[in-house]
C-alpha cells in the first residue's frame, strides 16, 4: 500500500532513517527547506546515538534520536527489540513514509510487512549489480565503468524490493572506493528528493 497522495498544503510525514554523516538527509532537508514541497520531515532516527547525522535534524528542529540496539544477549531478539522501539517512534510520531538513508541495517521481514509499501531506500549501485553493504567496493573489483543508485521500495528481500529510479555515473580509472563513493552522492543527493516528490504526488503506479 502505498503513501496517501499528499500535497504541499498536506505534506507527507517522512522519517529518515540514518547511520552515519547523513549527506543525503541534509541534501532532503535543504530541498525541503528550499520551497514547500508535497513532503516534510517529522523525524530523524539513527540506530546510534552519536551518529553525526542526527545534528542536522536537530538543528533544524526536527525530532531526531539514535534507537541503539538494547542490550539484549539473543542476536534475534535484540533486532526484534530494536525494530519495536524504531516501528513505537514512528507510529508517535504519525509518520507516513519511512525513507532510508544510508541507514545500515537490515530489516527484518517483520518490520518490512508493517510498512511495505511505505518503505523506500537509496542503494550506491546500479541494483540488481553490487547489493549489500560494499557496493563501491564490488564495482570497482568487478571492472565497471558505469555505476550510480538505485531508489527502490523496501521488500523482504536485501536490496531487492521494486526500482523506483536510477541515475548512472561513470567509474573513471584508478577510482578508489571514496571517489567513487563521493561521485555517486552527487547523484542521489538529486534523485531521492524528485523521487520522494513523485512518490508523495502518487506519481508511480505499483
Ligand atoms: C549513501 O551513499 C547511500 O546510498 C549508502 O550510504 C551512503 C550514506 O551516506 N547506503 C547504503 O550503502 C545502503 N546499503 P550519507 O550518510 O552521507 O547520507
Amino acid at each position: 500500500m502505498l503513501p496517501r497522495v499528499a500535497s504541499s498544503d498536506e505534506p507527507l510525514r517522512l522519517a529518515v532513517l540514518i547511520s552515519g554523516g547523513g549527506s543525503g538527509l541534509t541534501a532532503l532537508l535543504r530541498y525541503q527547506e528550499a520551497e514547500p514541497r508535497a513532503h516534510q520531515t517529522v523525524l530523524v532516527l539513527a540506530d546510534s546515538t552519536d551518529a553525526g547525522g542526527l545534528d542536522h535534524g536537530l538543528e533544524r528542529g526536527i525530532q531526531s534520536a539514535g534507537i541503539p540496539l538494547p542490550d539484549i544477549a539473543d542476536r534475534v531478539e535484540r533486532r526484534l527489540a530494536h525494530e519495536e522501539l524504531v516501528h513505537g517512534a514512528l507510529l508517535a510520531a504519525e509518520v507516513e513514509l519511512v525513507v532510508l538513508s544510508g541507514y545500515m541495517r537490515i530489516l527484518t521481514p517483520n518490520f518490512v510487512r508493517r510498512w511495505k509499501g511505505r518503505l523506500v531506500n537509496i542503494h550506491p549501485s546500479l541494483l540488481p549489480k553490487y547489493p549489500g553493504a560494499h557496493a563501491h567496493r564490488d564495482a570497482l573489483a568487478d571492472g565497471a565503468t558505469v555505476s550510480g543508485c538505485t531508489i527502490h521500495l523496501v521488500d523482504e528481500g536485501v536490496d531487492s524490493g521494486l526500482i523506483l529510479a536510477q541515475s548512472e555515473v561513470e567509474v573513471k580509472p584508478n577510482d578508489s572506493v571514496s571517489d567513487l563513493q563521493e561521485r555517486i552522492k552527487k547523484v542521489e543527493h538529486v534523485l531521492y528528493p524528485e523521487v520522494l516528490d513523485r512518490l508523495a504526488v502518487g506519481g508511480f503506479s505499483v
